[in-house]
């Protein structure tokens, strides 16, 4: 969208009683700023998390003293004592069963985001793992919600009867997903198959997950949040792969990225800086589902919270010894960087110009369904004007049928489904936007927008959930139940 344009339906949002005010139309949030010294650009290595294979993986979730900051500590709360936690790595068709165990001092639960999941292994909001630790008869949760509860360990059982993707598992826990997100629980998990194995895509260390957070630090080194950022939490320090604007160094060859916004709230234009030689810098091969049908190229990439780009870049186009930066164009931050050495080499990948047979598009839908996202005149986020009420379905669904959803929103909202992903039809009634390609899951709704998606659940029955995936959103309420029947 054009620059002008977006600006006149940020302020028309704001006349239409949006509730919010002095915000940076780019930035659907607010600054938090650290406490902390800000760490020096450019002097830590990118970390690549350690990765696991396997039909039965367990994690332990609990609390570790991070490495972040020079000279600090930063207590996190962790998927196996990292973050992001492991990488988990599944095969199409192979069931994966995750057992966590929660050994942190509050409740979780564990979502696989894109994951085509059972409803009693999704994460349901209210379908708590307590903590191990708990002393027995002191076990209280407040008047927390609570719905198939577990103590200590539950297994997580991934069918994977799914395409190729880069998902990834986060916390999902009802009023309380955003500061456990922030303080860390998130992780990578791959999906595999047969169909992208044949393609010479870029691999092994030359296919790097990268997500994107930003964070905010106190003095001591924690990590700093505000609860009463209602309109989402912004840091001023980027990590990625929990490493504040960490450098990685690459041969003059063609790598794969797959790069993903983890942040709570904020959005970014990513691109590279300098640009190569003619531009388009990305070439992109996958979306939030997995391949695209053919390579789509970019000098930008827009990335809402949630959102997986899966990318090409080709660093033959600049010369050995440039250090080229990964930088963010709406609030001009920096990212990363990537220093291009060694002398150039054959590169025996490429990028084919067709990368997947097997996306046709759904057919047509038998019922359209509307989805307001609004924040109500008390401040709370809203779907359809209600707040978030578990076992309080706004849709039936029936299985295996496809339905045309609409999302209208009052503000910034990334939408999304669990469940299956969708294929999006309309952006304001005009044609899909460059990033709105192929399977996604997690479709970016700008002020005053209007996008239609086509949907078709399969496989599971049940409640899932569709929600805003500005963290700060989903907990003050901008989320719902559907039941597929
Ligand atoms: Cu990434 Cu319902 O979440
Ligand atoms: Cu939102």
């Amino acid at each position: 969208m054009k620059r002008r344009a977006f600006l006149g339906l940020g302020a028309a949002a704001v006349a239409a009683g949006a509730g919010w005010a002095l915000l940076r139309p780019a930035s659907p949030g607010r600054l938090l700023r650290s406490t902390a010294p800000l760490p020096p650009k450019f002097r830590a290595r990118l970390p690549i998390p350690a990765t696991r294979e396997g039909t039965a993986i367990t994690i332990v979730q609990r609390e570790a003293d991070l490495d972040i900051l020079p000279g600090l500590k930063t207590r996190a709360w962790t998927y196996d004592g990292t973050f992001p936690g492991p990488t988990i790595v599944s095969r199409r068709g192979t069931e994966t069963v995750v057992t966590h165990r929660n050994e942190l001092p509050e409740p979780t639960v564990v979502h696989l985001h894109g994951g085509h999941t059972p409803a009693e292994s999704d994460g349901y909001p209210i379908d708590l793992l307590l903590p191990a630790n708990g002393q027995p008869g002191h076990q209280h949760h407040g008047d927390m919600m609570m719905g198939a509860v577990a103590t200590g360990e539950r297994a997580y059982r991934y069918p994977m009867g799914q395409r190729a993707a880069t998902l990834w598992y986060h916390d999902h826990r009802m009023g309380a997903t955003a500061p456990a997100v922030w303080r860390g629980l998130a992780g990578f998990h791959l999906v595999r198959d047969d169909e992208e194995d044949a393609l010479p895509l870029p691999e092994g260390d030359h296919d790097v997950p990268l997500m994107i957070t930003d964070r905010s630090f106190a003095e001591d080194g924690s990590f700093r949040y505000a609860a009463d950022h209602v309109e989402g939490v912004l840091g001023d320090v980027v990590l990625v792969n929990g490493a504040p604007w960490p450098v990685l160094e690459v041969a003059p060859v063609r790598y794969r990225l797959r790069l993903l916004n983890a942040s709570n709230a904020r959005r970014y234009r990513l691109a590279l800086d300098p640009q190569p030689p003619g531009g388009a810098a990305f070439t992109q091969v996958g979306s939030d589902g997995g391949l695209l049908a053919a390579p789509l190229t970019h000098d930008a990439i827009d990335a809402a919270p949630a959102e997986r780009f899966d990318v090409v870049v080709d660093f033959a186009r600049w010369r050995p010894g440039t250090t080229v930066r990964l930088v963010d164009r709406l609030a001009g931050l920096d990212v990363m960087r990537f220093d291009v050495t060694g002398a150039r080499q054959a590169d025996d990948s490429a990028v084919p110009a067709v990368l997947s047979r097997t996306l046709e598009p759904l057919g047509p839908p038998k019922r359209t369904r509307t989805f307001r996202f609004r924040q109500s005149t008390d401040g709370t986020w809203t779907i359809n004007d209600e707040a978030y009420r578990p076992g309080h379905a706004l849709a039936n669904p029936r299985l295996g049928e496809v339905e045309r959803w609409r999302f209208l929103t009052d503000f910034h909202h990334p939408v999304h489904l669990h469940l299956d992903p969708f294929q999006v039809l309309s952006r304001n009634g005009h044609d899909v936007a460059r990033y709105d390609m192929g399977w996604k899951d997690t479709v970016d709704v700008r002020p005053a927008e209007a996008v239609e998606v086509a949907v078709r659940f399969t496989d599971h029955t049940g409640l899932f959930l569709l929600h805003c995936h500005n963290l700060e959103h989903e907990d003050m309420a901008m989320m719902a139940d559907f039941r597929v029947e």
